[in-house]
């Protein structure tokens, strides 16, 4: 069972080359591209897993037990208007392949969601899923998230569109 922290800027280079294989092995799965990612400085990295109080984004990862990086997920608060700033966002899950099926992404997941209730600003998380990715569908909702919509031709990945599924889960 992998160990799970919170990540700094001195795990910027494991942090990139973890999601830097997820762009590249799972395009369909996110936004951002590989192409987007991998020329920028290792700079851009830190800078999203340093400390603030509230921080903007946070990160954890999950660790195996020689000390690799072997899963991400984070949380970003983009909104800073008054009446839309409730509202988290789930990001960048990923669980390399040689540590799926142990409860990593579970346990990821939970870490993000207790990150967002322990702000004490946000009501409720958001994140989005391919359409059609349902191993990570099905987490999400094992999770307590819930579908409230469908958004067509959401993103162009070679050339082909998917659609992606919104989800929401109030934080209680
Ligand atoms: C989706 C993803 C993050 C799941 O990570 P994971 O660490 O395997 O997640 P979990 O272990 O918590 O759950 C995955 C499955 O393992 C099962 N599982 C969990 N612990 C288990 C255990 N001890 N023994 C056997 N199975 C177990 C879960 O029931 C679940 O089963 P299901 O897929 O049939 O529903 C991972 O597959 C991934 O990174 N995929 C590619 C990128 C991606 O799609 N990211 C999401 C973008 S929105």
């Amino acid at each position: 069972m992998p160990s799970l922290r919170r990540l700094t800027p001195a795990d910027a280079a494991a942090h990139r080359a973890l999601m830097l294989e997820a762009y590249e092995k799972y395009p369909e799965a996110f936004t951002t591209s590989h192409s987007e990612r991998v020329g920028l400085p290792l700079s851009y990295w830190a800078e999203r897993l340093a400390p603030a109080d509230p921080a903007p984004t946070v990160v954890f990862g999950a660790f195996d037990t020689q000390g690799r990086l072997v899963g991400v997920a984070g949380l970003n608060v983009p909104e800073t208007r008054i009446r839309s700033r409730h509202k988290g966002l789930l990001f960048g899950m990923y669980v390399a392949p040689s540590a799926r099926r142990h409860g990593a992404g579970q346990r990821l997941v939970q870490a993000v969601l207790e990150a967002a209730r322990a702000r004490g600003d946000l009501r409720l998380v958001q994140l989005t899923v391919t359409q059609g990715n349902d191993s990570a569908q099905a987490l999400y909702e094992r999770c307590g998230f819930k579908t409230f919509g469908v958004e067509p031709m959401a993103v162009c990945v070679d050339g082909r569109f998917h659609a992606k599924v919104h989800m929401w889960r109030e934080l209680g």
